[in-house]
């Protein structure tokens, strides 16, 4: 059995209990026997197994703090160790009978609540206690911090892909990324877990990661050869940003209301901007002061969010991205295409975008995304 069945949609939430579908777990067995052919030699855990799913192999071993998951799981197997505990609290080998000299490998999903982080702020997720050193607001960070406080030799498990590539998440993992490598890695959406069909998709990371005294570092990220399920590759570094050339956050402080020509809401990645407002007419507390001189570029992020739907969701949490040379070439038809769409900026242009305006547009991001734009063809892009 793989599909959670017991908990309510709020306790779902709470405890973040997506069960992993098998054609995963398959996934990250996969991945552990390239690369360590003597997997056998090592125990293998998972620190918030739910039903078990990935426990297949004899002397594995399961924690979880939801009593019914562990009950279920040891209905499933018999032949592996089961603890039902808070898995982020007093961690230690000793926590599962194992010694210093036990060679290990995590694997599982451990949960996170980086998702739809307003509807589990109001549910108060995670109010268990957690060990000093692993504090975090995001449990799935929580847990990897844990897996370096059990001095794991490799850890195979899918989390957020945001933990890597945002600077401020990736600096969170500490202990972690100070002390492991990624060897190896694929990206899927998360709309492959049941019950998130409402939800804006995400890349989620099936990781491997190795003990190593190297660790890794922001850059190392940057540019690592990100594969996805579909058999894309990319890099972070790849792109040029936007936020390398405009504010993405409140600037009430930095410029003043007369050197102000309009207001856009605020920008995190591209999957907030999917789900926000960009130009507003009127000031609130999170939006961004526009000066003229940036005009074009606040255009730019207006009509990239038409362009969403032509972005894959491997994207979702990446900044957004721009070449800076091509925008400037067509800066004019980004301004037209966008302010000709609000009738409070109608003071700042009265022009309407031409069918060239639209083509070069169409073009830039066909030539911006190359192989990940989605919908390759030209004549579909023209239908925008
Ligand atoms: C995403 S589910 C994964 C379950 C299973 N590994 C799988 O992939 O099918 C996360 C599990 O973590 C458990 N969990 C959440 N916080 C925990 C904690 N602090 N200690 C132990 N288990 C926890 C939940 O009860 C849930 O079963």
């Amino acid at each position: 059995m793989s599909e959670q069945m017991h908990l309510s949609h709020v306790e779902t939430v709470n405890f973040g209990s997506y069960y992993t579908p098998p054609d995963l777990v398959d996934a990250v067995y996969g991945m552990i026997q390239k690369n360590e052919p003597d997997w056998r030699a090592f125990r293998i855990i998972d620190t918030s197994c739910g039903y078990g799913n990935f426990l297949r192999f004899p002397r594995s071993i399961g924690a979880d703090f939801d009593p019914k998951a562990i009950q279920e799981a040891g209905k499933q197997t018999h032949e592996c160790t089961f603890f039902r505990h808070n898995s982020l609290s007093s961690v230690s080998r000793q926590q599962y009978g194992l010694s210093d000299d036990d060679k290990i490998i995590i694997v599982g999903n451990p949960p996170y609540n980086d998702r739809t982080s307003l509807i589990r702020n109001d549910l108060k997720a995670g109010t268990f206690e957690t060990d000093k050193d692993l504090k975090h607001r995001d449990t799935g960070v929580s847990f990897l911090l844990s897996y370096n406080k059990l001095k794991a030799d490799y850890v195979c498990v899918l989390h957020p892909l945001s933990y890597l590539i945002k600077k401020a998440n990736f600096s969170s993992l500490s202990g972690f990324k100070d002390n492991y490598v990624l060897i190896d890695g694929m990206i899927i959406s998360s709309g492959e877990f049941h019950d998130t069909s409402k939800t804006t998709h995400f890349p989620i990371i099936i990781a491997l990661y190795k003990k190593s005294a190297q660790g890794m570092d922001y850059e190392f990220i940057r540019n690592h050869p990100f594969k996805t399920k579909d058999g894309k590759t990319f890099k972070i570094n790849q792109f040029d940003s936007l936020g390398n050339y405009i504010t993405k956050y409140p600037n009430h402080k930095s410029l003043s209301l007369n050197d102000t020509i309009a207001f856009f809401w605020t920008m995190r990645d591209i999957n907030a901007l999917k789900r926000a407002k960009t130009f507003i007419e009127h000031e609130v507390c999170n939006s961004i002061r526009v000066p003229k001189d940036k005009l074009s570029l606040y255009c730019y992020a207006d009509v990239f969010k038409e362009y969403i739907p032509r972005i894959p969701y491997y994207f979702g949490n990446s900044d957004i991205m721009i070449d800076y040379e091509a925008f400037k070439n067509i800066e004019k038809s980004f301004m037209r295409k966008s302010l000709s769409k609000y009738p409070f900026l109608k003071k700042l242009s009265q022009e309407k975008a031409s069918e060239n305006d639209i083509f070069s547009i169409n073009v830039y991001f066909q030539n911006l995304l190359s192989e990940h734009y989605v919908g390759k063809n030209a004549h579909t892009a023209l239908c925008l």
